[in-house]
């Protein structure tokens, strides 16, 4: 199948022009210094990517606040004292005539014991099953809080802008605070921020429409979103439509669809493109570009997706650390289609006890490789990227870790 539609530009309604249909997925690289200041480093990534020839590179989660953090090393923005590097981050991301976006998150209840003695959330209701040990019980969160919130959320949009990022993107997936408010199963407020679907939704709305006031029209503002949380258990398929066409007629610019949480780690599956029904049937319906995220690593399975459903972008995530020249290669008709190593410690409980955990420390691993001029190594044993992550993060290094 030719590859040529990936490289047709986007045009978004307000006039922004991505160069092709391949955007590299938000990966939290852990490469920020002891004040969560980005490093060089974690740049020098992103100037890989940018060579890769990738349209946009949504940069790992930042944390609005310093407080609660969704694990060791991340990125937090919540005025302008490192603006200097900010920009050099940006401008190793848009080399090439790249974009460079920055997702902006906050992890709610999703903040390990290592880093929040205190999580809060929309309500104070634990994080069930075996990943809940890894955290604190959450306190219900304020009215103030809440704002206060929402103001650190459009205040790091307006600082990402500043500094030079091309866009920004939304947190809204994966059981993070947004995720939290808007599951009727996490959030039993009884205020304007909790009950009907209407309401959980305001959270989201007040970030968006904020960030939209201060940035402008012309600034591309995303949104990453659960498609369903599966079970059904507090934002159904149903729930989810709604967003998402309630986010459309608001004048989001790109809707990222993935899924999963702590307690089901859907989104990081081995499986291929596992979103793609999902995000075919909810693109018929609106009028924002649609990307899917998950699972895309063989060129057909990204040409499809592309050829013959509405879905206007593919992101990719894992592939892009092993191979940061994947779009190149696609457009040179060079690539070749790959797996992912399947790491092991070569023993079973040991697998099973650190779980997700080994994947996450692995891709790090390869990142923190790019940030340090080195090529990625695909490798197995899952000990190196273990004692890699002991080794820069300490006593924080094994406490559950996000995706
Ligand atoms: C090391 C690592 C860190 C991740 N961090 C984030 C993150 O900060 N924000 C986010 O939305 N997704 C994050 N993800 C999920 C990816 O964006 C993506 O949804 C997932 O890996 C599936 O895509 P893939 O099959 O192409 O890897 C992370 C994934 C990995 C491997």
């Amino acid at each position: 199948m030719p590859a040529e539609k990936l490289f047709e530009p986007l045009t978004f309604k307000n006039g922004v022009i991505i160069k092709n249909r391949l955007y590299k997925g938000a990966m939290s690289e852990g490469m920020a210094d002891k004040t969560h200041r980005p490093t060089m480093e974690l740049i020098n990534a992103y100037k890989r990517w940018a060579d890769g020839g990738i349209g946009i590179s949504i940069t790992g989660n930042v944390m609005i606040d310093r407080r609660y953090l969704g694990e060791p090393g991340n990125v937090v923005i919540e005025d302008e004292r490192d603006l200097d590097i900010l920009k050099d981050w940006s401008e190793a991301g848009k080399q090439n005539n790249s974009h460079i976006w920055m997702q902006i998150n906050h992890p709610g209840k999703q903040s390990p014991k290592s880093v929040s003695k205190q999580p809060v959330a929309p309500s104070a209701i634990p994080i069930s099953g075996s990943a809940g040990s890894a955290f604190n019980p959450p306190r219900e969160m304020t009215l103030n809080e809440i704002q206060d919130t929402i103001n650190r959320f459009i205040k790091t949009a307006i600082v990402a802008k500043k500094a030079g990022f091309t866009g920004v993107q939304i947190h809204g997936a994966h059981g993070y605070l947004i995720s939290q408010f808007l599951s009727s199963r996490d959030n039993i407020r009884h205020d304007e921020y909790g009950g009907s679907l209407e309401k959980r939704m305001q959270f989201l709305i007040d970030i968006y429409t904020g960030m939209r006031a201060a940035l402008g029209e012309k600034f591309p503002i995303s949104l990453k979103i659960n498609s369903t949380d599966f079970d059904d258990k507090g934002f159904s398929f149903e729930d989810s439509i709604a967003v998402i066409k309630k986010m459309d007629e608001l004048g989001m610019n790109h809707i990222e669809i993935s899924g999963g949480d702590y307690e089901k780690p859907e989104m990081m599956g081995e499986g291929e493109v596992y979103f793609l029904d999902y995000a075919k049937k909810i693109s018929s319906e609106v009028d924002t570009p649609i990307a899917v995220i998950g699972g895309f690593r063989k060129k057909d399975s990204m040409i499809h997706a592309i050829t013959h459903t509405d879905v206007s972008m593919i992101g990719i995530a894992r592939a892009l650390v092993l191979n940061p020249q994947l779009p190149n290669q696609l457009k040179a008709n060079t690539y070749q289609d790959m797996t992912l190593p399947r790491l092991t410690t070569g023993v079973k409980v040991l697998d099973k006890m650190f779980g997700g955990f080994i994947g996450i420390s692995y891709y790090e691993q390869q990142i923190r490789r790019l940030g340090n001029h080195k090529s990625p190594k695909v490798h197995q044993n899952a000990w190196s990227p273990l004692f890699d992550i002991a080794k820069i993060h300490g006593p924080y290094a094994f406490t559950k870790r996000r995706r």
